[in-house]
Order: structure tokens, then sequence, then C-alpha cells
């Protein structure tokens, strides 16, 4: 039998904290560098800043380097690189983020974030703009 963690990210169910450690040691959610988010996420940074601008995340969430992103309605995003949750339901895994953008009543029925009905290419690109915010 082999471990499901033969690679070194745990895929277990439950040991999604772990795996975001394991992450983060590797470097990879610390990291922030352009290189490092297209590869995690298979987005591009620069064009997920202008689909933040296109889908007006600005009004509910502070966004460093997004000119006017100042709202107040969900946490700011600074940091969100390096925080181990998304909306403290989810481990804060690439896939969970881009999974979380396209339609997070999806994955927490109570939560005040809408469904913008963001296509998986889209998300990536704003994902990996997200995880160039290490603090
Ligand atoms: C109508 C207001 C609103 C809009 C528009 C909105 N969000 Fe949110 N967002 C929220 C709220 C509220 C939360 C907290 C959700 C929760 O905890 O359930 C949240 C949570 C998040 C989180 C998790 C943050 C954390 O600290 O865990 C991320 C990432 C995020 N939003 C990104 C975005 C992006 C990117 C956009 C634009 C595509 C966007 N949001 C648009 C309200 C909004």
């Amino acid at each position: 039998m082999s471990s499901p963690s033969r690679n070194g990210v745990a895929v277990r169910p439950g040991n999604g904290i772990a795996t975001v450690f394991v992450l983060c040691l590797l470097g990879a959610c610390a990291g922030g560098k352009e290189s490092e988010v297209i590869a995690l996420t298979g987005g591009n940074p620069e064009r997920g800043k202008a689909a933040i601008r296109a889908y007006g995340c600005p009004s509910c969430h502070t966004i460093p380097g997004v000119f006017g992103a100042d709202g107040l309605v969900g946490p700011p995003l600074g940091g969100i690189a390096k925080r181990v949750a998304i909306a403290g339901v989810l481990p804060n895994t690439p896939e969970n983020m881009i999974r979380w953008l396209q339609n997070p009543p999806a994955v927490n029925p109570k939560t005040l974030m809408p469904n913008m009905n963001i296509p998986e290419s889209d998300a990536r690109d704003i994902a990996s703009y997200l995880y160039t915010l290490v603090d």
C-alpha cells in the first residue's frame, strides 16, 4: 500500500491543515513570487488583479495593491497567502481557493459572500493574485 502523502502533499481527508503546513514549509504559500503563484494556481496575477476590479471585490474587501479596494463587508485580504483557512471553513490550498471564488455559498450556505458565477479561468487568475498577498 502506498502512502497517500508520499509526494509530500497530504491528501487524506481531514488532513487539510497539515497540507497547508507542508505547502508553507515548501515555501509555496509563503512565497508570493509571480512564478510561484502561477505554478500554484495556473492563473496569472496581473489578469487576476484586473478581474478583481471587474467583479467588484473591492466594494466588500480591502485588498492591498488594488486601487480603491477598501471595502469592509468581508475580511481584509492582506496576508491571505499565509492564512491557514478560507472563510473559516476550507483549508487554504490553491484548489480550495479557486473553488471558493467560483461559488462561496456552495461551500458554506451561510456565507455572505455571493456567488458571482466566476468561471474557473478567472478564479485561477484571481487566486494567483491573492497568493501574492503575503502580508
Ligand atoms: C458582497 C460582498 C462581497 C463581495 C462582492 C466579495 N466578497 Fe469575498 N467575502 C465576503 C464576506 C462577507 C466574506 C466572509 C465569508 C465567510 O466568512 O463566510 C468573504 C470572504 C472572502 C475570502 C476568504 C477570506 C478569509 O479571510 O478567509 C476571500 C479570499 C474572498 N472573500 C475573496 C473575494 C474576491 C476575490 C471577491 C471578488 C471576486 C470577493 N471576495 C467578493 C464578502 C464579499
